[in-house]
């Protein structure tokens, strides 16, 4: 049987007649791709997509997102699963090697991460270089770059050996940068890690507890912070994961790759959205101003956006935002606690849901919208929730950065532009100006 003739589209240039074919590929599922390698080199002219809103920057197993349907997976693991049955561990695995664990890989795994959470006796001294109020933030982009200077042993990035043992450290030590950036912030002093905790456990003991008694982490508070690590801990091709991939596509450290990835996530628009709607509610402060914020939202002229809504691929509810505002109500539940910014924000989901300019523009809450709720309720301050979502998405960012270096297609990122600036012209002396 003939093989079915390989799938193209054909590209005609109006102005010169000059057709192209160019080839089509599809993957496992989503979106089918044209091929456009050589439409340069045929055609003498470049694409134009600012923002990427139609360009798939590389292949990738790790994470599928339909938009429209509000899917996501990792691995093939819906997401809603994983956050249920599932441990952040056994996600980070999942995500760097492809499969789940059986026990054995497990238990050995969970003892790498462990016997890695430690960071070097001189890294104390860069957080002593910031003033106390530094946003949490710039301390880790800091920090986490310092780290490049004290692993020469695991930045040959050609042996997958030392990728993977960059890999795990990376993992095993955002949590003890991210606490001991907190203590800083509160002038506490640092706790270690201890190895007799879970990650969640060991991560919110750094946090949380002091010298001068014993701290009991809550398990409650404990199974919640290891269910919002699962839900950030990776999204496709988003801004920050972008931003590693290309900072490793020039071969740089990884963990300065990660800084890099970090800086990115800082932004309101990406990662620092969880503290903006935090910020938000504050300033709705009562259900009876949601009106007119939600107004300003619609107003073309106020650069005012209901942070926490809207995303580039979710057309439909955020998978993760559903899980959140679940794992929401059992926290504040469990804990007992009332929180009136919690009511504000299920107010202005019901009425922004309801509303012809979110329906049209299909903006639903996405997956930062409660999340800072809960964060609040664990006894974090604002300025720490992109910090955990950092913390979080480290695993994502080091697994999209090993499949990258291990991609056979992989090369240097290096994007063109349209040229709109001016034609050559001569130099004229000062005098003459
Ligand atoms: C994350 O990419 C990822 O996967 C990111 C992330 C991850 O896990 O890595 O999911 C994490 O970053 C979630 C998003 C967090 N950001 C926010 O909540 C900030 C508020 N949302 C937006 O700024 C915006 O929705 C973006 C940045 C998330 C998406 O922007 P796009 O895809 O570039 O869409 P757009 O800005 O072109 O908006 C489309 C329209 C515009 O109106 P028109 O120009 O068509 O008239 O919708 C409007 C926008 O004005 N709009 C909003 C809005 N978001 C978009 N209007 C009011 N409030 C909003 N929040």
């Amino acid at each position: 049987m003939s093989e079915a003739a390989p799938a193209t589209v054909t590209l005609t240039d109006d102005a010169t007649g000059q057709s192209i074919e160019l080839p089509v590929t599809g993957g496992t599922q989503g979106p089918k791709v044209i091929d456009i390698r050589k439409l340069y080199a045929q055609t003498g002219m470049f694409t134009y997509d600012p923002g990427f809103t139609s360009t798939a920057s590389c292949q990738s197993q790790i994470t599928y997102i339909d938009g429209d349907h509000g899917v996501l997976l990792h691995r093939g693991y819906p997401i809603d699963q994983l956050a249920e049955n599932s441990d952040f561990m056994e996600v980070c695995y999942l995500l760097l090697h492809g499969d789940l664990p059986n026990g054995e890989e497990k238990l050995k795994f969970e003892k790498t991460i462990t016997y890695h959470t430690m960071v070097h006796e001189q890294l104390l001294n860069f957080y002593r270089g910031f003033r106390r109020d530094a946003h949490p933030m710039a301390i880790m982009v800091g920090v986490v770059g310092a780290l490049s200077a004290f692993y020469h042993d695991s930045t040959d990035i050609a042996d997958p050996t030392q990728r993977m043992i960059a890999s795990h450290r990376l993992i095993a030590k955002m949590p003890t940068l991210a606490a001991m950036a907190y203590k800083y912030s509160m002038g506490q002093p640092f706790i270690y890690p201890r190895n007799d905790l879970t990650y969640a456990e060991n991560f919110l003991h750094m946090c949380f507890a002091v010298p001068a008694e014993p701290y009991r982490v809550s398990p409650t508070v404990a199974r919640a912070m290891d269910r919002i690590l699962i839900l950030h801990a990776d999204h496709e091709q988003n801004a920050s994961t972008s931003t590693v991939r290309l900072a490793g596509s020039s071969g740089a450290n990884p963990f300065a790759c990660i800084a890099a990835g970090i800086a990115s996530l800082w932004g309101p628009a990406h990662g620092g959205a969880n503290e903006a709607v935090l910020k938000m509610l504050a300033e709705i402060g009562h259900v009876d101003n949601i009106p007119a914020f939600v107004a300003r939202a619609k107003d073309k002229d106020d650069p005012f956006r209901l942070m926490g809504f809207g995303h580039r691929v979710y057309k439909n509810f955020d998978p993760r935002a559903k899980v959140m505002k679940q794992s929401c109500h059992e926290v504040l539940g469990e804990l007992g606690m009332q929180d009136p910014l919690l009511d504000v924000a299920m107010e202005l989901e019901r009425i922004a849901l309801e509303d012809e300019y979110f329906i049209e523009k299909k903006l639903y809450p996405n997956v930062d919208f409660y999340s800072g709720i809960i964060l609040k309720a664990m006894g974090f301050p604002t300025s720490m929730f992109t910090v955990l979502f950092a913390l979080a998405r480290t695993v994502g960012w080091v697994a999209q950065w090993n499949e990258m270096i291990e991609d056979p297609e992989q090369k240097i990122g290096r994007p063109r532009q349209l040229y709109q600036g001016s034609d050559s012209r001569d130099f004229v002396p000062v005098h003459k100006r």
